[in-house]
């Protein structure tokens, strides 16, 4: 009974004909190109998108997950610890050191200021939360604790590895015990955008949603370009009123009127103008990274080529065993391999590998030394390491 217990809400709630029938919508395609699509306008309306639109997820978030009531009886500092996220810039100056952190009704206050990171919520006179839903920025945004742990400037793209999506849509009281327990079995920095489609449990790691410019196909299992992957992910996880097919993988959702497909090449634009943070000052040994880089060439760049560090931009996917991956994931998508992840701001997020197998780079250096017999010395590996830090 573990089967798609939010599908089936959804499918409940949205009578989604699941069938598979032509061509991806041309939004979901890689329509956009880079040059002609980084307009600032554009750019700033896919920011607005990316922060602040719910897509019409309250469908879900409210009248089937009733996150409404559940959020009203959160205080902020409960709601910290499941990794939530404050926007200091959205607070009016002094309203912290006021504020009581242990009181719900600062959470409705900071809702109402719109100040909850990936959270929107309408509430009524009463101070009373009527309507809830979420935005990308819940996953792929974190803020830089420049005020608390927690609160503090928005960093969008970089994904919220503090986040636990599976605790907090545990809290939900239209789930069965049993779907409980596998959401709460994910833990922090970890979400599974397919649960609710196969039935089927193992995590991925939140990615990163910068450096994507140049990258050809998005997701660990290179499923497609970075509509399709967003139309995928606000329509069928997120909850969103619109539409998306895919054949491959026998779905195909209407809802009319289509809140996610026009606001694809906008957000796509947002996504491709989110630049990967360099690394902090004396965060590496440069002579050492110099060495590694040379390891790097000779070890890795047979996958990791070019500037964007993945041969998937030449269309090649690799079969799990090949880098020694666990494949149960990967046999779940529409390809059933992996992709060469495009190597960026590493420094910036670990664990490694979609599902976090590899904690350290340390320890993705030692996974590939075994798994590929590279019989690197220790000073190789450790050169590696200082290497990767640098990308
Ligand atoms: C509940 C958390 C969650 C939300 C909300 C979410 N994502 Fe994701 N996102 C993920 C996970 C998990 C993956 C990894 C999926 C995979 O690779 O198969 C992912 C993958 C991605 C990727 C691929 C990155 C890469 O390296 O190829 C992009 C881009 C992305 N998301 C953008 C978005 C956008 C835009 C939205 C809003 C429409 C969004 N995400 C909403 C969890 C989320
Ligand atoms: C045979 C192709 C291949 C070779 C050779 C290869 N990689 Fe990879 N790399 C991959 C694939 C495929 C993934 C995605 C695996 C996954 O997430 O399960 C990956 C993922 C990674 C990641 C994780 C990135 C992230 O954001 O999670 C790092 C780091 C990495 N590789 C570094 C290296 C290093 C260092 C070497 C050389 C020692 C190397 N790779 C050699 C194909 C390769």
């Amino acid at each position: 009974m573990t089967r798609n217990v939010l599908a089936a809400l959804m499918c409940a709630a949205l009578s989604m004909p699941l069938c598979g029938c032509g061509d991806a919508p041309a939004a979901q395609r890689d329509a956009v190109r880079p040059g002609n699509a980084l307009s600032p306008a554009m750019i700033a309306e896919g920011r607005r998108v990316f922060r602040f639109d719910t897509f019409g997820d309250e469908q879900v978030w409210t009248d089937r997950l009733r996150m409404h009531e559940v959020v009203q009886t959160i205080d902020p500092l409960t709601a910290l610890a499941v990794g939530l996220k404050v926007d200091a810039d959205a607070l009016p100056p002094g309203i912290l050191a006021s504020a009581d952190l242990e009181d719900p009704a600062t959470t409705v206050a900071l809702l109402k200021l719109n100040a909850v990171v990936g959270v929107r919520a309408t509430v009524d006179a009463d101070n009373r939360i009527t309507r809830l839903g979420i935005t990308c920025a819940l996953c792929h945004s974190t803020v830089d604790d420049s005020v608390l742990p927690g609160i503090g400037h928005r960093l969008d793209g970089w994904p919220n590895r503090d986040l636990d999506p599976g605790r907090i849509i545990a809290l939900s009281p239209s789930l069965s015990a049993s779907a409980k327990a596998i959401y709460n079995s994910w833990g922090p920095g970890k979400y599974d955008p397919r649960f609710n489609i196969d039935g089927l449990s193992t995590p991925l790691v939140l990615p990163p949603a910068y450096g994507l410019l140049g990258i050809r196909n998005e997701t660990y299992t290179g499923d497609g370009p970075v509509s399709y992957w967003n139309a995928y992910v606000a329509v069928t996880q997120m909850g969103g009123h619109g539409n998306f097919r895919d054949d491959r993988l026998g779905i195909d959702i209407r809802q009319s009127p289509d809140l996610v497909t026009p606001k694809l090449p906008a957000l796509r634009a947002y996504q491709l103008s989110l630049r990967t943070p360099a690394p902090p000052a004396d965060s590496y040994d440069q002579a050492a990274a110099r060495r590694g880089k040379a390891v790097f060439a000779r070890n890795c760049m047979g996958c990791h080529v070019g500037g964007d560090g993945t041969d998937n931009n030449s269309g090649r996917l690799h079969a799990p065993a090949e880098t020694g991956m666990d494949g149960a994931y990967a046999t779940r998508s529409a390809n059933n391999a992996y992709r060469t992840t495009p190597l960026r701001g590493l420094w910036q997020h670990p664990p490694y590998f979609h599902d976090g197998s590899a904690a350290t780079l340390e320890d993705v250096v030692a996974h590939y030394d075994r798994v590929r017999g590279l019989h690197l010395s220790p000073a190789q590996r450790a050169e590696l390491v200082e290497y990767l830090k640098t990308l």
